[in-house]
């Protein structure tokens, strides 16, 4: 990628011959490997010294900033000299090593005023009892506030002009994500942080990519398309076992599905996949929360229709149409409303694209 490179540091020698613990016997060849002494790699964005990464990752604890499946996020000390005073650090537990990998190599490829910076992170293999213990850790700048905590009591003494600035600024990141083909595939405001000037910095790649996937679990807040309308399972339980489209998702247990399964003809489905789009309608959710506050509408439902478990397309409209009219006059214009409207549509391809997203709030912004 332009302008990208990675430089690796091993810090530690891998252990060459690992410990072999053979678990069932020589018959069913499982082996399990883990390394004598701890293996410990650095990779960082351009310009990165290895070394601030490692000292960042062991700064002065200075408190929690949240903590979630995929471990931790710790506020810590920054290296003196570096322009910060603090600096977070997200740290995986062994079970979501792979995903905070992933997320870590995204983030420093990306550069962006109003992208979160990861500065670089670092993956430790340590021994631990018959096992290994992994561990990704990710350094970037620690923030200040998200949206949701400043709006989650609606917009008060904001105006209308304000929250149009914010969401340029939000707009201006997605527009660097989608011209270089990625989706970031989970906006919402808490993702959208402040730092301490109040600029919106986006942040939260864990599922930033070039293409995306279902939600695990029924989500109003996300667009229809990302939402599985897998039958049965926790997450979503429509409770018709006996609907000749159950077998489309095999057990159901999670609620979960992938493309394949998805049948665009079932009620309820969307005929387009996941796309750019879907993040359109994640920022016309965050824009409406930020006028509304935390108890805006859902922009769309699924009140399951009692005989197939589905609701209908039509009711899902009803519910997106009503929504722009929620929005108070005094905080949104007409120009703001509609734009909410648009992005909030229920067909992803009916919805605007990041750069006309763009183009209409600078004409609220003025
Ligand atoms: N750079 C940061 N500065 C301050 N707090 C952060 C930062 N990154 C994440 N957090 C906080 O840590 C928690 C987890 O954040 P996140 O990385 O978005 O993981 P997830 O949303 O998957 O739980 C959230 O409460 C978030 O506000
Ligand atoms: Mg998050």
């Amino acid at each position: 990628m332009e302008g990208i490179t990675q430089s690796t540091q091993r810090l530690n020698r891998p252990s060459i011959g690992g410990m072999k613990l053979g678990l069932n016997g020589p018959q069913k060849k499982l082996s399990l490997w883990a390394p004598a002494t701890p293996v410990k790699e650095i990779i960082t964005r351009p310009g990165m010294d290895a070394s601030f990464i490692g000292q960042a990752i062991t700064g002065r604890f200075c408190r929690d900033a949240g903590s979630g499946a995929y471990g931790t996020v710790e506020i810590r000390k920054a290296p003196a000299g570096c322009g910060h005073e603090t600096l977070a650090i997200k740290s995986s537990c062994t079970e979501s090593y792979d995903s905070v990998k992933e997320e870590a190599a995204v983030g420093i490829t990306l550069d962006h005023k109003h992208l979160m910076k990861y500065y670089g992170y670092q993956l430790e293999t340590v021994p631990a009892g018959a096992g290994i213990k992994k561990t990704a850790s990710i350094v970037m700048p620690a923030m200040a506030s998200t949206l949701e905590k400043r709006f989650e009591d609606g917009a008060d003494n904001t105006s209308e002009k304000e929250i149009a600035g914010l969401l340029c600024e939000l707009a201006s990141a997605l527009e660097y994500l989608h011209g270089r083909g990625m989706i970031h595939s989970d906006l919402k405001w808490d993702n959208a942080f402040l730092d301490k000037e109040g600029r919106v910095i986006l942040g939260d790649f864990g599922r930033t990519g070039t293409s995306t996937r279902f939600l695990d679990c029924f989500n109003p807040s996300y667009p229809p398309e990302m939402v599985p309308f897998a039958r049965g399972g926790d997450c979503l339980s429509t409770g018709s076992e006996s609907s000749p489209s159950s077998s489309h998702n095999g057990s159901g247990d999670s609620g979960y599905s992938d493309h394949n399964v998805l049948d665009a003809n079932e009620p309820g489905a969307v005929k387009t996949g996941i796309n750019y789009s879907s993040d359109i309608y994640c920022l016309g959710v965050i824009a409406s929360k930020m006028v509304l506050g935390k108890n805006a509408p859902y922009a769309w439902s699924m009140d399951k229709d009692a005989e197939t478990g589905f609701s209908s397309k039509d009711e899902s409209y009803k519910v997106v149409d009503a929504m722009g009219a929620k929005l108070p006059a005094t905080l949104a214009s007409k120009q703001l409303i509609e734009l909410v409207g648009d992005c909030l549509k229920f067909d992803p391809q009916s919805r605007p694209d990041i750069r006309e997203v763009s183009r209409r709030l600078e004409d609220i912004t003025g």
